[in-house]
């Protein structure tokens, strides 16, 4: 039995089978390469699914973290730490926000959206104004709140009873949102760019709409970022795009380059809602998770940064729809679906493995959420090898 096939065995009798997972054993990465235990090498364009934004070990950020290991790993919220004091000022002030909670992954993050939007509503107007809309095909995380507000059939089996209080809207339907935005909503929760439903942005007018709304009725709007913030459409946020800024936006997958956090962000009409024992996180705001943070943000702000994401995206695209097999192109940034003419996505993910190539899958589109960092030169070799297991 090879390496990997002796850890596939022992993984395999000893973690939960939650996951088809590809029989491949990551060992290590460099850059926007990883290698695995057999030695093979692959260009990454899947990130971790848009985790790793800075790519593998990068230097300053891998300083930045292992420095604070070596000086604070974790205390408790009970008490203050500096890192998590300048994290929270330089991402409030980057993202445009007032306060912000911190937790661990992007369900966390739409948790206490949700239940801040639930409990303004309360402190506000009393029981009864706690129903949620969130959209046909969303994705918003798989704790029960957050499935529960997940707009896909598919994720509503096994465990019920699911949470009451969520209802759902058509995509870019301003009718059927009028419909249901009655006196029981107290928030609109919505992707701009509907990552692992397909990769489909909203509609300019449908996002006019909901804002519109929304602020008539002093009813919240939700975005959850988890997959478009923190600079991989090519600004900050992907509401930047569409002109908006929620009541409150949830950020985590690239928020520290690859070490698990979730944000939640709130504007100033929110900012002491919750109080002293309403929410709370233990390893929240982790000192090492701010340090990562902290060296995403630094860089992300660093001139003409997210300029060259949209130049690479450009790039991408066009060379993508250059490729007789590609039907189209979907997204914003570097979250880019691609439609194929006759192949099937999921086939398509697993014959480029063979290839030394990682990409995702959204539906029944090949997704590419690639490192924030990758170079021209690295799209070139990455997509020639997508290319030839396009054209084979
Ligand atoms: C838009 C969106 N929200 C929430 C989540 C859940 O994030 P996590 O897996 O970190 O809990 C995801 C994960 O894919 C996501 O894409």
């Amino acid at each position: 039995m090879s390496s990997s096939e002796q850890t596939i065995k022992k993984f395999n009798e000893h973690v939960m089978q939650s996951y088809g997972r590809y029989p491949l054993v990551m060992e290590k990465g460099q850059g926007r390469n990883c290698k695995d235990e057999d030695g093979k090498e692959y260009i990454d364009f899947g990130s971790g699914i848009g985790t790793n934004s800075l790519g593998y070990c990068d230097e300053k950020w891998a300083d930045a973290v292992c420095a604070q290991v070596r000086t604070l790993q974790h205390n408790s919220n009970y008490y203050y730490t500096a890192i998590q004091a300048e994290f929270a000022e330089k991402l409030c002030e980057t993202a445009g926000y007032d306060r912000v909670f911190f937790g661990n992954s992007g369900a966390e993050a739409n948790e206490c959206a949700i239940k801040i939007a639930r409990k303004y509503s309360f402190d506000k107007y009393g029981k009864g104004r706690h129903t949620i809309i969130t959209l046909v095909n969303s994705f918003h995380g798989r704790t029960m709140a957050t499935l529960s507000a997940t707009g896909q059939d598919v994720f509503h089996n096994y465990f019920f009873p699911f949470l009451e209080g969520f209802v759902n809207v058509a995509a870019n339907d301003i009718d059927d949102l009028k419909a249901k935005l009655d006196d029981t909503v107290c928030a609109v929760m919505l992707e701009y760019v509907q990552g692992e439903g397909g990769v489909n942005a909203l509609q300019q007018e449908f996002v006019d709409a909901v804002y519109e709304l929304c602020a008539a009725k002093d009813v919240l709007v939700i975005a959850d970022e988890v997959q478009t913030g923190v600079g991989r459409t090519g600004k900050f946020l992907a509401g930047d795009w569409f002109g908006k800024k929620a009541d409150v936006t949830t950020l985590a997958k690239g928020i520290a380059g690859g070490i698990p956090m979730g944000a939640c962000l709130v504007n100033e009409k929110l900012r002491d809602v919750f109080t002293p024992g309403t929410h709370g996180s233990t390893f929240g705001g982790n000192p090492i998770a701010c340090a990562g943070g902290l060296a995403v943000l630094d860089r992300l702000n660093s001139d003409g940064f997210l300029s060259e994401v949209n130049k690479k995206a450009q790039y991408f695209k066009e060379k993508l729809e250059n490729c007789s097999e590609v039907a189209g192109t979907s997204g914003l940034g570097l979250m880019i679906g691609i439609t194929l003419k006759t192949k099937k996505a999921a086939d398509v993910a697993k014959a480029s493995l063979d290839k030394g190539l990682l990409v995702l899958t959204a539906k029944d589109k090949v997704r590419l959420l690639p490192p924030l960092t990758i170079e021209y030169s690295e799209i070139d070799a990455g997509l020639n090898k997508l290319f030839e297991v396009l054209e084979e």
